[in-house]
């Protein structure tokens, strides 16, 4: 049946949270390390607590088991690194990691943010010895943290700033956790670099778009109906 004036599909609701996820993309954004990208305290001081305030909010995602570690029911696990600790993380970067190579991209990318919130996930059980079910409520503890992780892009997108959902290279490591003062038994889902000036061309500030943001297959490749049953 095809959709009628009416229906809430034309609702303003709909047509905002439909616009921002279409909006969301993903913008790499880069600045010299030797030279990084300076933003002005008034911004940092605005924007600082929205990015704070859009993490509270994306903690509405669904999730399905509690994982009560310490007291916590929710699976997943922020943590908000400034752009003032970026710039230091970025300089701190090859001290560390001596095998870095000369092309990883992080130490750029801390050059340029206005935040990097790095989202983890707490698997429950031993990823190697879980059984059956036990791999399903790690599942769901993954996927319930993607879901704030998810969240936090589409606010932000809203907010009219910039994001970059990053695997993490070495915020991946067991050492950079360390460093960094996260438990270990938090697995790192997200490092989402925050631009606050999405809009402004500045000198030495290079922008990457997602590689595969053009490579979307068309929706009836990827939705079908089950209407019929074999049994
Ligand atoms: C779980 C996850 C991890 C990602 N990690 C990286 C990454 O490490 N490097 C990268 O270039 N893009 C990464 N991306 C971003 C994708 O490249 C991007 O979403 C894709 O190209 C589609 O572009 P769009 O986000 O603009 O739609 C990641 C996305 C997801 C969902």
């Amino acid at each position: 049946m095809p959709i009628s004036e009416g229906d809430p599909i034309h609702s303003n609701d709909y047509s905002t949270v439909a616009d921002v996820i279409e909006r969301r993309r993903t913008w790499k954004v880069l600045a010299d390390p030797i030279s990084p990208r300076v933003l002005p305290d008034e911004l940092c001081d605005r924007l600082d607590p929205l990015v704070l305030d859009a993490i509270v909010q994306s903690g509405w995602a669904p999730f399905h088991y509690s994982r009560n570690h310490e007291g916590v029911a929710v699976p997943w696990r922020f943590h908000i690194v400034n752009s003032v600790t970026c710039r230091k993380l970025a300089g701190k970067l090859p001290d560390w990691f001596q095998d870095i190579n000369p092309n990883n991209k992080l130490p750029a990318m801390l050059s340029a943010c206005g935040a990097l919130v790095l989202v983890y996930w707490l698997p429950q059980f031993d990823e190697e010895t879980a059984k059956q079910k036990q791999v399903q409520i790690n599942e769901e503890h993954l996927a319930a943290a993607s879901c704030a992780v998810q969240n936090l892009l589409l606010l932000l997108t809203a907010a009219g700033l910039g994001t970059y959902w990053s695997s993490g290279g070495f915020f991946r490591t067991a050492e950079m956790s360390e460093k960094l003062g996260i438990d270990p038994g938090e697995k790192l889902l997200a490092a989402v670099f925050v631009d606050y000036l999405p809009e402004e061309a500045a000198e030495g500030v290079e922008r990457i778009g997602g590689k595969h943001r053009e490579s979307r297959s068309p929706h009836s490749k990827w939705i079908s109906k089950v209407d019929a049953l074999n049994d």
